[in-house]
């Protein structure tokens, strides 16, 4: 038979190929919550304005609270011939409803009803991701004022720089993650206008009311241009945008736990929990759970790039390619909600281990800025010079393989005669790391005013 909300057109059936290829109900149901609130809205806005009859509206309330009630209670029959969600809702609601299910697509189009509903879902991803990303950046404040004085090393290119503390190292990513919420935030105000009503691409003859339902729908007010309103799907890009940044952070915290693990550096722990064994090697315990959220970070990007593409050569208005920006919103959404809580579970087990930290944050030479910078201050010395001096001691203590603050006075004297025996001071981590008091710097009161900073905005 021909189909039922084109059937005065169509004689035939489609092939079986066009409607696979056709269907979005496969994963499109996750909007059927959205689906149905657009609709409750929108026939209200017709009652209200006497374009359908309040019996009329009662009517599909009624219905669409019975098709709410059987999605939930997953008694639903889905049909891929029906194709999607919309038309899925709107036939059940003609089986519950009868006659008044007709009237609720007056000045509606599929067009503008799916925008509307993957505007409401992609709000709510944004809250939930701003909701997980605030819960990550509490555990690893908590971590951090833990550890606002664990000596760790700080690296550039992956070699011992200078010494950190792990506090500062970990209130980094928060202010990475505070970006990604802004992000966030902010691509959800610019998402927050309703494009029910632009119907099809024109708008339409009949006295609606956009106001009342972009109201209705929580929205900051309708969108100005009809055209657009069915046309971009800019607000998930941005969402996917943010998505991928944030996985990106995320993917770079993973990798550092990854490496952190490793018997080499033996830097934190991770328990039972958030770890796995090794079927042959008894000895292992893989950070699994890490490596998955470095691991899925490429699905992320991938569903930006794959969105950015499907929509670059598309004439304006609507075309069926964007229908395919469901799948890639979905499965982004869920990769970074299970990114997100495992990173959170992770960073709550997470057990830095401080002596081993600390043993590496003095290898490699890792105080030869603060020896410069000792010779600096103390010696009067021009810091290009004191660099050079510096280098040569370095090399020294490297020649006789020992630590700068194992080289002997005479040693330092050979290099430069004015350097004096309280030079030793500087060259321990731990008087390298509290030495570092400019704003933002790595000494445990600089680590402990940002997180008394971040604990009264979290
Ligand atoms: N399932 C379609 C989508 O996701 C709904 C819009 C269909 N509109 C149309 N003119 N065929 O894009």
């Amino acid at each position: 038979q021909s189909n039922a909300m084109w059937g005065g057109r169509f004689a035939a059936s489609p092939a079986a190929l066009m409607e696979a290829i056709n269907a979005s109900i496969g994963f499109d149901k996750r909007l059927a919550d959205q689906d149905i609130r657009g609709s409750l809205a929108h026939s209200d806005m017709l009652a209200a304005q006497g374009i359908i009859g309040h019996d009329d509206r009662d009517a599909i309330h009624a219905g669409l609270r019975k098709v709410q009630a059987e999605i939930e209670a997953g008694t639903f029959d889905f049909r891929t011939a029906l194709e999607d969600i919309h038309m899925n809702v709107e036939s059940r609601l003609k089986e519950i409803a009868g006659e008044p299910a007709g009237r609720l697509h007056t000045a509606r189009s599929r067009n503008d009803q799916v925008a509307t509903d993957v505007r409401l879902w992609v709000r709510e991803a944004h809250d939930r991701a701003v909701a997980q990303i605030t819960g990550l950046m509490r555990a690893l404040v908590t971590q951090a004022e833990r550890n606002t004085d664990t000596v760790m090393p700080g690296f550039t290119h992956l070699q011992s720089a200078q010494p950190v503390t792990f506090g500062h190292h970990l209130l980094a990513y928060v202010e990475m993650l505070g970006r990604d919420r802004s992000r966030f935030r902010d691509s959800r105000s610019r998402l927050n206008e309703c494009p029910l009503g632009a119907a099809a691409l024109a708008g339409t003859s009949f006295p609606i009311d956009r106001h009342a339902t972009a109201l209705a729908l929580g929205f900051d007010g309708p969108t100005r241009n009809s055209l657009d309103s069915v046309s971009d799907r800019d607000f998930i890009l941005e969402y996917l945008s943010a998505a991928s940044i944030c996985a990106m952070h995320l993917s770079r915290f993973a990798e550092e736990i990854v490496l952190w693990m490793t018997a080499q550096f033996g830097f934190v722990r991770l328990s039972d929990r958030w770890t796995t064994g090794s079927s042959i090697m008894p000895q292992k315990k893989n950070p699994d759970a890490a490596e998955l959220v470095r691991g899925k970070t490429g699905r992320v990007f991938g569903s930006l790039v794959a969105l950015l593409t499907v929509m670059k050569g598309l004439p304006l208005t609507y075309s069926k390619d964007m229908q395919e920006d469901k799948e890639q919103l979905f499965d982004a959404a869920d990769t970074l909600e299970l990114v997100l809580a495992a990173t959170t579970g992770m960073v709550e087990d997470l057990q830095p281990v401080p002596a081993r930290m600390a043993a590496a944050a003095g290898a490699g030479f890792s105080t030869a800025t603060d020896l410069a910078d000792w010779l600096v201050r103390s010696l009067d010395m021009p810091f290009r010079e004191a660099h050079h001096v510096t280098g040569r001691l370095v090399a020294e203590a490297e020649r006789r393989g020992v630590g700068l603050e194992e080289l002997p006075l005479d040693a330092f004297q050979a290099v430069e005669a004015g350097i004096t025996a309280d030079v030793r001071e500087v060259l321990g981590v731990q008087n390298s790391v509290r030495s570092r008091r400019s704003f933002g710097g790595t000494a445990p009161e600089q680590v402990a005013a940002q997180v008394a900073w971040w604990k009264d905005r979290l």
